[in-house]
């Protein structure tokens, strides 16, 4: 029983990680910006991250796997975010169809972070620290949906509230998820152990989340403040880089494996804090700052994870997972510098840029179908 409950939620990751790459290359084919950036980010990245979250919790607790009937929280996610992706296929958005699309993400996020501190109490010895950071992502992700259904009720508040929005869910949901998992999976996949990484977790995440709250209220309310924000979210990303700097030199600087995508992901997390803090103070424009989030932080950091995690949900023989991994790993090492390049080129040649973005993440998709139908041949 424990067993099959494990495998479902390592094959709802793998279902939901493969999702994310096919929408990730789709994206241009939508014609509306706010549909496609929610076809992106609610329809493919929020799922993603839950079920990450129903897969890793029942690790960092030391605890039995999640029940089946978890795997379920993230597809009503993924329900909300499609029915969000809809809403704004129109334009603006009908309201009463985000409203309700807010309510059931929201639903999905009450039961995962429910859950997720459940097992936390439940823990013999205390849990992980990482799980600290899932549970600050799940309030900054509650917070933001929360936000959007008064959305309506408050418009002299419109603009204030959407980016209130924005920035919880993308610095505050998907940036502290990123930044715990990269610090638990980065020595896993090259396989050097990092003791410095449990205390740094320990002690960054109210850094991280202040710093996500001062930027999300500056960006609704008080501009001036931006670059508070990213002096307190640069302390623990700072701190990381400069421990990796030392101790993954040799997996990080190569041309293959998952280690220089992983590494392009918390660097990438980086530069996106130092453009917002650019952006907030109105040095910059904030739509490049948009572009670089997926092109330099997300395509990197979600390749990179599914190089390492991918063969692990998909098979449970380690021979296949070594030969999976090497072929989701080739030149991964070139995709980690063409990610962040795109983006520079799309500063001249938007257009260019972006589709040297697609070409990268569309390459890796290639490599992932080969690795699926390999798994599913077996
Ligand atoms: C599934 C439920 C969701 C609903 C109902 C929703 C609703 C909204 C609304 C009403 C706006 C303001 C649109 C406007 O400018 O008129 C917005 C903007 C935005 N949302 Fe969401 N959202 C959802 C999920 C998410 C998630 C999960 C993310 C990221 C992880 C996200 C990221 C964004 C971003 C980046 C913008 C700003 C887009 C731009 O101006 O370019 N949203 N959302
Ligand atoms: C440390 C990080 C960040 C800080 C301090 C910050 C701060 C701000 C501030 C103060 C504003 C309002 C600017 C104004 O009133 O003119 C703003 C707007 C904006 N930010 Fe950020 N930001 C950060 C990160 C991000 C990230 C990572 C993204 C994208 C993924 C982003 C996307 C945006 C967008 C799209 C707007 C304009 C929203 C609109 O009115 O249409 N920001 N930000």
């Amino acid at each position: 029983m424990a067993v099959f409950a494990e495998r479902a939620a390592a094959r709802a990751m793998a279902v939901h990680g493969s999702l994310t790459v096919v929408l990730f290359c789709s994206a241009p084919l939508v014609p509306h910006p706010l549909a496609r950036i929610h076809l992106i980010l609610a329809v493919g990245v929020m799922p993603l991250i839950l079920s990450a979250m129903v897969y890793f919790v029942p690790v960092l607790t030391r605890g039995r796997s999640a029940a089946a009937s978890m795997t379920l929280a993230p597809l009503l996610a993924l329900a909300g975010g499609a029915m969000a992706t809809v809403a704004f296929l129109g334009g603006a958005g009908a309201p009463l169809l985000f409203t309700a699309a807010g309510a059931v993400a929201l639903l999905a996020v009450i039961a995962v972070a429910a859950w997720a501190s459940w097992r936390a109490t439940d823990c013999v010895g205390g849990p992980h620290p990482c799980l600290t950071w899932y549970l600050a992502a799940l309030i900054c992700v509650g917070t933001a949906l929360g936000a959007v259904l008064l959305i309506h009720q408050w418009q002299d508040q419109y603009y204030a509230i959407k980016r209130f929005h924005l920035h919880l869910n993308t610095l505050g949901f998907i940036g502290l998820t990123a930044f715990g998992t990269l610090q638990v999976l980065m020595p896993t996949a090259t396989g050097v152990a990092d003791e410095s990484a449990a205390d740094r977790l320990r002690s960054g995440w109210p850094w991280a989340l202040a710093g996500t709250l001062v930027a999300a209220l500056a960006a609704g309310w008080w501009p001036t403040a931006g670059w508070i924000a990213g002096l307190l979210w640069l302390v623990p990303v700072g701190r990381a880089l400069w421990s990796w700097r030392e101790r993954f030199p040799g997996p990080v600087f190569t041309w293959h494996g998952a280690p220089p995508l992983l590494a392009a992901g918390l660097a990438g997390l980086a530069v996106s804090l130092v453009l917002g803090a650019l952006h907030g103070a109105g040095r910059l424009d904030a739509a490049g700052a948009v572009t670089f989030f997926v092109m330099g932080f997300l395509f990197p950091l979600v390749a990179g994870a599914l190089t390492h995690l991918l063969p692990l949900w998909l098979r449970p023989d380690e021979p296949w997972r070594a030969a999976a991994r090497a072929r989701l790993g080739r030149f991964n090492g070139a995709l980690a510098l063409l990610f962040p390049g795109s983006w520079l080129l799309a500063q001249a040649h938007p257009r260019l840029g972006a589709a040297l973005a697609l070409a990268g993440i569309a390459s890796f998709g290639f490599k992932l179908a080969l690795v699926a139908v390999s798994a599913l041949r077996g």
